[in-house]
């Protein structure tokens, strides 16, 4: 065999990972391969694989007679959509796609360049965890993969997809990147699987019921993005990376615009209810104010009580962060702060103007907040709008009341641009709640405190239910006719495009995590 042949079967090998029966096995349960992936994900032909050779070097447990082609990960670069992506993915054929050393090592080799090169990356998930039999070898080399997903944060967008087991030393590098899909079904993520829950605690759940793609997207807020199969997964992937810049130095990508920026819609001027305590869909607003009334929905399972999703406007990305009338009535609860604030401090790291549409009676009462922290995961919401320098415009519905009026991005809070509905109702609190107070004696005396108390309310609603005592002072800019609203937000980010701000010079501010 001359050396080319001999090249062109070593290969061969590589690319066949472990194996015909374990391809098979895995297409059985419903799963693609490591390079069937990649191939999804990159665009025909730009595909370049790195560190083909790389295998293991463990002698542990009769180690040195098992072959590990490419030690179980593929890793390269390539275009998606005509951009710079750099990705890997485990190989589960290959001793169950566990994290050895050397394949931990390929992993922080590819971060590196990805960071070199200012361009995503994408992690295509489906292994065992630690390699066991590696012992403490496979635990330093994860150490340094865990950094450097912390070295990237903020420095170029990291996407991890996970599309098989992802148990144990599997589960960190995932959460420390931007953003988590979880294919149903086929894909788990856990730090103890059900056989030591039930050892430890007793406890009896399934893999699925306990890190399945449900769990994560519904329960946890883990996960951020539900597919049904790894194809669909890969597809999202590439919309949501449409909507990113490459890296923290450049702004996203701006698209040609085929939607009239001027659009007029009507409906808005119809749609706050008569009745301040019904609901209506911000997801109608959304897509009113939106190009082509596209958005993409992140977290969309989780505290749905809160929105946070990109949109274009006149081509450019803008991350929308919106109260949900329709769930708890908008109220910010522990999960939505938690939700927003990474939401918020995304855009930020991003260059991405954020958009904040507010209707908030508050922050949700009740001890199950008070005891689980609502001050403390609240304030990071306060935090990351404070921290922010990227263009800020926040749009008043409805209700602003209190300290979620200030959550939700107020002037105070940096806001470069506060617009108002006429239906909105900038006030401490709401009205009944506020008369209750203010007139309490007067409403006890009365010969009839329940005619008194409608009148004190109806008093509170007339002088501070509205949006002009907050225009006054020019905590609102000016008071719009919702039908205009794409305009006048599509006007302001175009005029903040070049917004400068910096914050003081410290070595990093201390987030109440
Ligand atoms: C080495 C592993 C492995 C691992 C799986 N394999 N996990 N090899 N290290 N961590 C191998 C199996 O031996 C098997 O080899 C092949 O991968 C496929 O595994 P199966 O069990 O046959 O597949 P399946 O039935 O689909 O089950 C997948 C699984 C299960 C649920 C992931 O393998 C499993 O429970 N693995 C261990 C998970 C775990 O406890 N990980 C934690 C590691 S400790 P053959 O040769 O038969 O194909 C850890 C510490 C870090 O991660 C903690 C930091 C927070």
């Amino acid at each position: 065999m001359n050396k080319l042949e001999a090249l062109r079967e070593k290969k061969a090998a590589i690319a066949l990972g472990g194996g015909q029966k374990r391809i098979d096995a895995q297409h059985a349960k419903g799963k693609l391969t490591a390079r069937e992936r990649m191939d999804l994900l990159f665009d025909e032909g730009t595909f370049v694989e790195v560190d083909v050779f790389v295998s293991h070097r463990c002698t542990n447990f009769d180690m040195a007679k098992v072959e590990a082609p490419g030690d179980g990960v593929v890793t390269g670069y390539g275009q998606v959509n005509g951009r710079l992506v750099f990705a890997f993915a485990q190989d589960f054929t290959v001793l169950g796609g566990s994290l050895g050393e050397y394949h931990e090592e390929k992993i922080v080799r590819l971060q590196n360049m990805a960071m070199k090169m200012g361009a995503p990356i994408v992690g295509l998930m489906d292994s065992g965890g630690a390699r066991i039999q590696e012992g403490v070898n496979s635990l330093e080399s994860l150490g340094k993969l865990f950094r450097n997903n912390v070295l990237a944060s903020g420095v170029i967008p990291q996407i991890s997809v996970i599309m098989g087991p992802s148990a144990g030393g599997s589960v960190y590098s995932p959460a420390l990147t931007d953003f988590v899909f979880m294919v149903d079904k086929t894909s788990q993520m856990f730090i103890t699987g059900p056989n030591v829950i039930k050892s430890v605690t007793g406890e009896v759940v399934s893999a699925d019921e306990l890190g399945g793609a449900k769990a994560h997207n519904t329960k946890s807020g883990v996960a951020h993005f539900f597919a049904k199969t790894d194809a669909e997964a890969i597809e999202q992937v590439k919309v949501l990376l449409s909507y990113l810049p490459s890296n923290n130095m450049e702004t996203a990508p701006v698209y040609e615009c085929t939607d009239d920026i001027n659009r007029v819609d009507p409906a808005l001027n119809v749609i706050i209810p008569e009745n301040p305590n019904k609901a209506y869909d911000m997801y109608d607003v959304i897509k009113s104010l939106a190009d082509n009334g596209e958005y993409y929905d992140v977290l969309a399972m989780f505290a749905k009580n809160i929105i946070t999703c990109f949109i274009r406007m006149d081509g450019q990305t803008v991350g929308v962060i919106a109260n949900q009338p329709k769930v708890n009535a908008g109220c910010l609860d522990i999960d939505a702060s938690d939700k927003a604030a990474r939401f918020v401090r995304f855009c930020d790291a991003f260059n991405i103007p954020i958009l904040t549409i507010e209707d908030v009676p508050g922050f949700l009462p009740g001890t199950d907040q008070e005891w689980g922290g609502i001050i403390r995961h609240g304030a990071k919401l306060l935090y990351a709008y404070s921290e922010a320098t990227v263009p800020k415009v926040t749009l008043v519905l409805r209700k602003a009341y209190g300290g979620a009026y200030i959550a939700m991005c107020n002037k105070g809070l940096g806001a470069d641009l506060i617009y108002a509905w006429p239906s909105a109702q900038i006030a401490v609190m709401g009205a009944a709640g506020a008369a209750n107070i203010v007139f309490k004696h007067e409403i006890e005396e009365a010969a009839d405190p329940v005619s008194k108390r409608a009148e004190k309310i109806a008093e509170y609603e007339e002088k501070f239910s509205n949006p002009y005592r907050a225009a006054e002072r020019g905590y609102v800019d000016d008071v719009i006719e919702p039908a205009l609203s794409r305009r006048y937000i599509i006007a302001a980010f175009d005029m903040l495009a070049s917004k400068r701000d910096s914050l003081p010079a410290k070595k990093h501010g201390n987030l109440p995590l």
